[in-house]
């Protein structure tokens, strides 16, 4: 497996990693700016795009993963820890963060095998369920 920083012309592949992308335009922007924007990372296996993972130093100016998303047919396979081992490598800040829902316990699970700390609960983003954070501190 490589991890490469994600160009223009992965894009296309990143989309079909990502299903929210079928019905969701804003998903697709996002997509692109991050694209362009230089903060997203792909995980490669046979020259096949399966999975993707987007890093930003928006939040407190930490870096923050802002999305992980793994090929639903290739998971469990340590495609998820790959993208995270490589952004902890890169992250330009000494503590790097990241945060999903309280209902989705497969990103939970990922989160306590690379022994990453909780880092508090915000309410009232997604209705009835909250977002979790998670930091790591980086050597
Ligand atoms: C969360 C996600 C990125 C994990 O990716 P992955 O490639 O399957 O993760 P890995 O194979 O590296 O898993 C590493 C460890 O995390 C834990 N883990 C991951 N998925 C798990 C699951 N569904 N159930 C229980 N433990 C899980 C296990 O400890 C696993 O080690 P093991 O397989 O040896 O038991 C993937 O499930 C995904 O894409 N989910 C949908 C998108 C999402 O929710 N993203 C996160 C919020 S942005």
């Amino acid at each position: 497996m490589k991890i490469n920083k994600a160009t223009e012309s992965d894009i296309e592949a990143i989309i079909s990693v990502d299903h929210l992308t079928a019905h969701d335009e804003n998903r697709r922007r996002h997509i692109c700016e991050w694209v362009s924007g230089d903060s997203t990372f792909v995980a490669v296996v046979d020259n096949v795009v399966v999975g993707y993972a987007v890093l930003e130093y928006t939040f407190f100016s930490q870096g923050f993963i802002s999305m992980l998303i793994v090929a639903e047919a290739r998971r469990r396979k340590g495609v998820g820890t790959a993208l995270v081992s490589h952004l902890e490598e890169i992250c330009k800040t000494g503590k790097l963060f990241t945060s999903t829902n309280k209902s989705n316990e497969p990103m939970q699970a990922l989160m306590q095998s690379m022994s990453y700390e909780p880092s508090g609960i915000v309410h009232n983003l997604d209705d009835g369920d909250p977002e979790l954070f998670y930091f790591k501190k980086l050597n």
